[in-house]
């Protein structure tokens, strides 16, 4: 896992030459609505492609995780459907959705029946490597997806965006990679601080809601540790309320609060009062991290960046493997 967390700068050049080669089109001039249809890791490029063209695409994006897509779906919608293994069923099942009511369809996988289906289908198939767990192919399940709406017109073209998030990265993991000391490494500093909490992880609606939902998801399955996420200015409005429980129970929650440059000003206003004061009498644990870099882009990335690393090794502090996910293995066995 750590190898393929360090390898997120070169997948996304790599998915990038993809893209650059490959005959998946569609017709934009058709498209209202564009849905990503996806599961787990394959959902998080999706996550990430919504908030990120929330303010430059013409149309709307949503994201769907479920078996059948909403009843608006039709000849107007372009569907995306991503599964890094090609075989999960509800991916397959929206798939077979989109297909029974004439959408446009690109499909994003490795390979499995989604591959298969798609192509006798004649939809059009981006395939991206192989062998890795989902969840460590962001880089694979998101920049085809980025490109994908560049190409056709729908976002403005971002190659320096691209590239200033790789050069971003290339930098961050001299810093975080597992031969970088604890004293410098906020990954490993991040790990230890949770170890043994319940981390509740804060973003805020923009670009770190769905980032701080990574992270719940990151440590869930690489450090299979209960993990919440929740985001600005949503919780100021329920989740604050719920800190006056007997002290015990509240030392074992962790907060982190994940902030960037492009939050809204009454947004940073509320994270500053909820930190500083409301939530500052509580008995656990808080730290903010800020994002780094320019661009939308990379300030996004660099969250996530630290998120996986810091589930990698707090999967490490609990003497965990954070590659296999044997309850989700045994999950797909049994409904088979
Ligand atoms: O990261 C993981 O292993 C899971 O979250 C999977 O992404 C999820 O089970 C869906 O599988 P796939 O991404 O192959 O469609």
């Amino acid at each position: 896992m750590l190898g393929a967390i360090y390898g997120l700068p070169e997948q996304m050049e790599e998915a990038v030459r993809l893209m650059e080669h490959t005959g998946a089109k569609f017709d934009a001039s058709l498209v209202q609505t564009i849905v990503v249809t996806g599961l787990g890791g394959s959902a998080v490029g999706g996550d990430m492609l919504r908030t990120y063209a929330g303010d430059k695409c013409p149309v709307p994006i949503l994201v769907n995780r479920s078996y059948t897509l909403p009843s608006y779906v039709g000849k107007d919608t372009l569907v995306i459907a991503v599964s890094y293994s090609g075989n999960t069923e509800e991916t397959l099942s929206a798939y077979a959705d989109a297909k029974a009511r004439g959408a446009q369809i690109v499909a994003v996988t490795s390979g499995g029946i989604l591959k298969k289906q798609a192509w006798e289908d004649g939809h059009a198939v981006i395939t991206v490597p192989g062998g890795l767990q989902p969840r460590a192919a962001a880089g694979y399940l998101f920049i085809p997806q980025l490109m994908l709406l560049q190409q056709a017109g729908l976002l403005p073209e971002g190659h320096a965006e691209i590239e200033e998030t790789v050069r971003l990265l290339r930098e961050m993991r001299k810093l975080l990679a597992p031969a970088s000391p604890t004293e410098q490494n906020l990954a490993k500093q991040t790990a230890l601080r949770l170890y043994g909490k319940i981390p509740l992880i804060h973003g805020a609606v923009g670009l770190t809601e769905v980032i701080a939902y990574r992270w719940k998801t990151q440590i869930n399955e690489n450090a299979q540790t209960p993990a919440f996420a929740h985001c600005y200015p949503e919780l100021n409005h329920n989740e604050i309320v719920g800190f006056d429980v007997p002290q015990e129970l509240i030392e074992k929650l962790e907060i982190i609060t994940l902030t960037c440059s492009r939050n809204h000003p009454r947004v940073q206003k509320r994270i500053e009062i909820t930190a500083g004061e409301v939530l500052a009498a509580a008995s656990c644990g808080q730290t903010e991290l800020a994002a780094l870099g320019e661009s939308d882009l990379a300030q996004m990335f660099s969250l996530l960046y630290l998120g996986d690393y810091a589930s990698a090794y707090l999967a490490a502090l609990y003497g965990l493997d954070p590659t296999p996910v044997e309850k989700i293995e045994y999950l797909k066995r049994r409904l088979a």
